[in-house]
């Protein structure tokens, strides 16, 4: 079990599906955390070290092959437990704030609600990967199916973006995953705030600080 002095930095994820905008939102936190002489680290999943970088790579180009959903949970873990036995904890214990784009709950959202993967076989092996390491704030980016698929064609047309093994599922895998992060969300009250990403993006921005301000007023990056 970490202890809480291991933890001095705060854990936070950004989750959310195809299009919801996590990229630019995940900047505007570590600005604002940067803004109160918090150190931050940003990072993300699958991926945050060299080694799980490769595992990203098979996971998320289209040569990466067809993994069951088991298999495909499995190396998620392998690259989530080199990521935070090496930079995760690590940061926190040196009082750095971590902003993960993505992290557990996408595994749930995609594996289990998107895929069918039994939930028990993702717990379990939260459990023997990283002993239930959770974030202590998740923010849920939510919008519609539609808007969000549509977002993240224009941006993989932008960017020529070679990792659309995930983005080219249909609509209702889509609604399937909105649907599993919203239940995450009301099952985790205490830890998940639900936002609604389809406003502008400055509005987004204003949401999210608002959810600091009112949770983690008087942070000062020594508190977990
Ligand atoms: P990412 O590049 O963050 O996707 P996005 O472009 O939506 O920001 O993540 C790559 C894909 O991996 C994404 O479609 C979601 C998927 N994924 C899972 O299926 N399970 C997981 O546990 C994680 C972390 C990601």
């Amino acid at each position: 079990m970490t202890q809480a002095n291991e933890r001095r930095g705060l854990f936070i994820t950004v989750e959310g599906g195809d299009g919801a905008g996590k990229t630019t939102q995940i900047k505007k936190i570590a600005e604002y955390f940067e803004g109160k002489n918090i150190p931050t680290l940003t990072t993300r999943e699958p991926g945050g070290t060299p080694e799980a970088e490769k595992i990203r790579d098979l996971l998320v180009k289209r040569d990466g092959g067809n993994w069951t959903p088991e298999a495909e949970t499995l190396l998620f873990f392998t690259a989530r437990h080199m990521h935070v036995e090496t930079v995760i904890k690590p940061a926190l214990a040196k009082g750095v704030t971590v902003i993960c784009d993505r992290f557990t709950d996408s595994t749930r959202a995609y594996q289990c609600y998107g895929h069918g993967l039994n939930r028990e076989f993702v717990e379990q092996t939260n459990r023997l990967a990283i002993n239930g390491f959770s974030p202590h704030l998740t923010l849920i980016l939510d919008l519609p199916v539609e808007l969000g698929v549509k977002r993240s064609m224009q941006h993989n047309a932008q960017t020529q973006s070679t990792e659309d093994r995930f983005e080219s599922l249909d609509l209702s895998f889509h609604e399937k995953l909105r649907q599993g992060f919203l239940d995450i969300a009301k099952k985790n009250k205490d830890r998940c705030y639900v936002i609604d990403a389809s406003k502008d993006m400055d509005s987004v921005t204003s949401d999210i600080l608002d959810v600091f301000d009112k949770r983690l007023g008087g942070v000062d990056g020594r508190n977990g």
